[in-house]
């Protein structure tokens, strides 16, 4: 088991691994949990857990080949700055990662990672990246979010009719046309993403907000990439949907010495 922290409250209960300030739970209270998380990952020092919210930092998917994919923080041990409870209804956890030795050797730049999550009937992302170096770098990165739904066939996204997308199984630019169904693999890049999206279940509809970010990722792996993938069960893609606050492809963000970014989602 990797360390974690957890938070209970009036408004809902969250549990955020340190080891890359990874939400693996976050449920409002009395109702079923927002985040999927697979009941087979390992939470193994090194290994992304498989669910909840990773963060792809600083590299979204192999954007940059000299990282692993999805880059380096989802694995990195954050610090613990603080919990603080605003009332009853509301609190607030800050983590932190910086530059190390190690992070050095991989991507050579010093820089701050923060992610303060705030935890009410909202669940409230915000992961803002301050560049500490004397060189100018480049960041496309991801809140990767596996919602947990009812059935992949019962769910539909939202929001993003008339939208450009790139297709990333078939590298394709194309458009979207109403909503997002899941009747096979599907893992797209949306752009000029400004509005909010729904993610519409049988039972309920998800809100996702997001801030400083134009991209939003969708993916599911179906049938034949989800035996494949680490830490899930087969069948596992029947229970969950990704849906990522990004920013990636052309909106990746250059930081100047000194400068910063936030990356924020809003999610109820
Ligand atoms: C998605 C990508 O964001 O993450 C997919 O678009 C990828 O291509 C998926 O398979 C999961 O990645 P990983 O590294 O967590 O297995």
């Amino acid at each position: 088991m990797l360390d974690y922290i957890e938070v209970n409250n009036s408004s809902a209960s969250i549990k955020i691994a340190l080891q890359g300030a990874h939400i693996f739970h976050y449920a409002r209270n009395g109702e079923k949990p927002i985040l999927w998380l697979s009941e087979v990952s390992n939470f193994e020092k090194g290994k992304a857990i498989r669910g909840g919210v990773p963060i792809c930092w600083p590299s979204f998917g192999m954007n940059n080949p000299s990282l692993p994919q999805h880059g380096f923080a989802r694995t990195a041990e954050f610090k613990h700055l603080g919990t603080q409870e605003i009332d009853s209804n509301t609190t607030v956890v800050t983590l932190k990662l910086t530059h190390s030795k190690e992070s050095l050797k991989l991507w050579p730049y010093k820089f701050e990672l923060l992610f303060k999550v705030s935890i009410s009937d909202k669940l409230t992302m915000e992961l803002t990246t301050k560049n500490l170096d004397e060189k100018t770098f480049k960041i496309t990165q991801a809140l990767h979010t596996y919602f947990d739904i009812s059935h992949i066939s019962d769910v539909r996204v939202r929001g993003l009719d008339k939208k450009p997308y790139l297709d990333a199984l078939t590298n394709k630019q194309l458009v979207q046309s109403g909503d997002v169904l899941f009747e096979e693999e599907v893992d797209r890049v949306y752009q000029e993403v400004k509005e909010q999206i729904l993610l519409v279940d049988k039972n309920r509809t998800i809100h996702i907000e997001n801030e400083g970010s134009s991209s939003v990722v969708i993916w599911n792996p179906w049938i034949e990439k989800g035996k494949r993938m680490s830490a899930m069960r087969d069948d596992a893609y029947n229970d969950f949907v990704c849906i990522e606050s990004a920013n990636a492809y052309e909106d990746f963000k250059m930081l100047k010495p000194g400068e910063a970014h936030t990356l924020k989602a809003v999610i109820y």
